[in-house]
């Protein structure tokens, strides 16, 4: 049975990734240094599955702890969350973004080597297409191209890094996870993303937007060419997206693997107000102001490798997504 590390396992995708594969009776250990998450996760996980996984407070740039880490930790698998993605914070502090997404990531390949772990998947994401110049993106799509913030080329270069890892060791096994949008919690409305800070993705914003932390959203732009002239991206359940990694995992071979994980329908945003509504039964004060530079009118996943190669399908909606955000959100 896989013995996992979970790298950034308090985190939002990590978390409800550490409840699905404990559910299936792994055996996962976590490292966090808590940058943007609680302790509390730790308990929170434990009462959705019973076991209260090993936590490891430790930074992933501290390469002596990471190494001990590894040392006591007969890991088969690594799962690696962890890493900064605020993408305007990426454009104003790229060192920051180079540093710890890069760094962090070779110091769990050094120790990875030196212990004999093999495995890898690789939380990346759908910014590697850069703008792909069409609405759905495959995985053999070019990647790399016309990224505009540190954040997406981080992704871009850890890829690269990994491909690269694979050529040099032909037992090495790769799975990159190209994520689309991740939005929802858990059904028990325990777990979920409550970012430290100001978020800037739609959905933390929405549920900031409705506890009155902020006062209205923006919606960035209704003029683009779509049905009702609002961005479309592709929300992607984040327990459909935990339960992707543990297929993926269930199918790794040495060798690099890409899957996208998103559910091939596009949400206007919006449609995304109204499903916010009609789950809550409130308005959502919004306001529509100019363009976000570098936003794409459209961008959704064809994941048909995934449910080809994986077995693996999305099976919740956006009001899956709504509903359960609000019942996080409420407590
Ligand atoms: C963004 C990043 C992407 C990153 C992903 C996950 C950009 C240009 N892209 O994707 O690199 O991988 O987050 O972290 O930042 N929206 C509003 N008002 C808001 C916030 C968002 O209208 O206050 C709209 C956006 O214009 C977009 C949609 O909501 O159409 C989703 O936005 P967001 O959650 O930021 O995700 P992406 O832009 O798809």
């Amino acid at each position: 049975m896989a013995k996992v590390l979970a790298t950034g396992g308090m985190g939002y995708i990590g978390s409800h990734t550490v409840v699905e594969l404990i559910k299936k009776g792994y055996e996962v250990e976590i490292l966090d240094n808590l940058y943007n998450s609680k302790e509390t996760v730790l308990d929170k996980i434990e009462s959705l599955t019973g076991v209260r996984p090993k936590f490891h407070y430790v930074d992933m740039l501290d390469a002596e702890k990471v190494d001990e880490v590894f040392k006591n930790g007969n890991f088969t698998n690594v799962i690696h969350f962890a890493g900064l993605k605020a993408v305007g914070e990426s454009v104003e502090k790229p060192l920051e973004y180079y540093k710890t997404n890069i760094d962090g990531t070779l110091n769990i390949l050094n120790s990875m080597k030196k212990y004999g772990v093999k495995n890898i998947i690789f939380s990346s994401s759908a910014t590697v297409y850069g703008d792909p110049h069409q609405d759905t993106c495959d995985e053999s799509l070019p990647t790399g191209r016309e990224l505009t913030n540190p954040y997406g080329k981080t992704k871009f270069m850890i890829e690269e890094i990994l491909k690269d890892v694979c050529v040099a060791d032909k037992d090495f096994s790769v799975t990159l996870l190209r994520y689309f949008n991740p939005v929802g919690n858990h059904e028990s409305g325990l777990l979920g993303e409550d970012p430290n800070g100001i978020p800037n993705n739609l959905m933390p914003i929405i549920m900031r937007v409705a506890k009155g932390d902020i006062e209205e959203l923006s919606v960035f732009g209704d003029d683009y060419k779509t049905r009702d002239g609002s961005c479309i991206r592709d929300y992607i359940h984040v327990v459909d997206l935990a339960n992707g990694h543990i297929l993926a995992m269930e199918h790794e071979k040495p060798g690099v693997s890409i899957y996208n994980l998103g559910t091939g329908t596009g949400t206007t945003v919006f449609e995304m107000i109204n499903a916010f509504e009609k789950a809550s039964g409130e308005k959502l004060p919004y306001k529509v102001v100019g363009r976000r530079a570098g936003d794409l009118p459209i961008l959704t996943a064809n994941a048909e490798k995934a449910e080809r190669e994986l077995g693996w399908k999305a099976e919740k909606t956006v009001e899956d997504a709504m509903r359960d955000t609000i019942k996080f959100l409420r407590g």
